[in-house]
């Protein structure tokens, strides 16, 4: 099939590619220059793993990207994959996805084919209907009879997203009619997974509700943790005992620092915002947040404890990241425990295998080191930020630390007795 991927960021380059893998031609519409250079070289803009591998294999054969809208008229399917980044107010922007709407719609306006429009940008419940459908329509000149519309969330979590895509938990496509939806389970056709349909508001509800869904049970392992840490009880001991209950899962219940990344703190946002619009109070999504935002704020308390005054303590960091695996640090947990040392006056050293030119934007100044070692060295204590699979091979090096008071923000150490943010 024909396939046109709008938007070359995270969701639409490893989707693209993951089309293009599956054996379709998929171009990539992108308005960032450099980008379409680096993907047209092969080279992933972006780090995730197995995703130069696809590239190399599928750029300049069945791959491409660009910057303009043109010859698209014979694309099967389009897929809307462009940003919806939070307003002041929490509530998603929609600008980039009313853009791409109406430029499909000039580039297919004389297209006799049927295709079909799907947003896999997660947009709040109607906006697909409400925003791309009559955009398009308007911009294409066509009538609704040749062109079709879905909505087709993606579940995919950094660094593990080509795992993900070809082996997905469920496919969700959301239509408005069953030739739409018919197409677009055909891109899919090689990969085996539970192929849900939905209306088009269903699809849409499905992905702040998946994503909101598992931040509450981080939220809720954490306020669980928060009252263990008091009781003098392991937190991971108590949701190992939970997880085995096939009605909860073991999933998703790793207390710590919370949640971060592009995803989750601005899904739930925008799922409050949208109760809040329709007159429902989103008690639960509230505190889902509240108790996220109190867990960085915890670990500076526990080191304070532990080492009195940080006021020119020096502070070995491990991770930057907002997990493993990947370089991004967008609203990482990291970044609040960093702004508060540095206000209390604590010196820092800082480790990560990955996000440390990332972190850098946001600290230019922080003294970054090359291994865990090297920031360990003279330090008074050490807190582990995030779940890097590395560190569970640090063992002598904290030997070089000035006293050995160490914290984890995330589980991962392998060395004994070692006390966590809440456990
Ligand atoms: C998340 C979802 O897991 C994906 O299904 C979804 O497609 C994606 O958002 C999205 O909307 O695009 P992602 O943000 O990449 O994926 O990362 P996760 O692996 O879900 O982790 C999110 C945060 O939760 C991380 O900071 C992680 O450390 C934290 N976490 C995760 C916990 O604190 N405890 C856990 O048990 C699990």
């Amino acid at each position: 099939m024909k396939i046109t991927v709008v938007g070359g960021g995270y969701v639409g380059l490893v989707s693209a590619a993951c089309f293009a893998d599956l054996g379709h031609n998929v171009t990539i519409i992108e308005i960032d220059n450099q980008k379409i250079d680096e993907i047209n070289k092969g080279i992933p803009p972006i780090y995730e793993d197995g995703l130069e591998e696809i590239l190399k294999a599928t750029v300049g054969k069945s791959l491409v990207s660009q910057a303009d809208y043109h010859d698209l008229e014979d694309t099967d399917v389009f897929f809307i994959c462009v940003g919806t980044p939070p307003q002041d107010d929490g509530s998603a922007n929609l600008t980039y996805l009313s853009q791409a709407a109406e430029s499909i719609g000039t580039a297919i306006r004389g297209a006799k084919k049927y295709q079909v429009i799907t947003v896999k940008s997660t947009v709040p419940p109607g906006t697909t209907e409400s925003v791309v459908l009559p955009g398009l329509l308007r911009s294409s000149g066509r009538t609704e009879e040749s062109i079709g519309f879905c909505m087709n969330p993606e579940f995919l979590r950094e660094g593990r997203a080509i795992d993900d895509f070809k082996n997905p938990d469920r496919i969700v496509i959301g239509g408005n009619t069953n030739d739409a939806i018919a197409l677009v389970k055909q891109v899919y056709a090689g990969v085996s997974a539970p192929l849900i349909t939905t209306s088009i508001k269903a699809a849409e509800m499905i992905k702040y509700t998946s994503n909101s869904f598992l931040a509450m049970k981080i939220s809720f392992s954490n306020e669980i943790g928060n009252l263990c840490k008091k009781l003098g009880i392991n937190v991971y001991e108590v949701m190992n005992g939970v997880g085995y209950d096939h009605r909860i899962n073991p999933h998703f219940l790793n207390a710590g620092l919370g949640f971060g990344g592009s995803c989750f703190p601005k899904d739930v946002m925008a799922l409050i915002r949208l109760a809040e619009k329709n007159n429902e109070e989103p008690i639960l999504l509230k505190s889902v947040i509240t108790v996220n935002e109190g867990q960085p704020e915890k670990i500076v308390s526990l080191l304070t404890e532990r080492i009195g005054a940080l006021s020119d303590k020096h502070i070995a960091i491990l991770g930057l990241a907002f997990k493993d695996n990947t370089d991004d640090v967008r609203d990482s947990r990291s970044i609040p425990v960093i702004q508060s040392l540095l206000k209390k006056g604590a010196k820092i050293t800082a480790y990560d295998p990955m996000a440390t030119e990332s972190m850098k934007r946001y600290y230019p100044n922080l003294n970054y080191k090359q291994t865990a070692g090297e920031a360990l060295e003279g330090a008074d204590a050490c807190l582990v930020l995030t779940e890097w699979p590395e560190f569970k091979a640090i063992d002598s090096e904290f030997n070089r630390m000035k006293t050995k008071v160490i914290i984890e923000g995330r589980r991962i150490l392998s060395l004994d007795g070692i006390e966590g943010v809440c456990w």
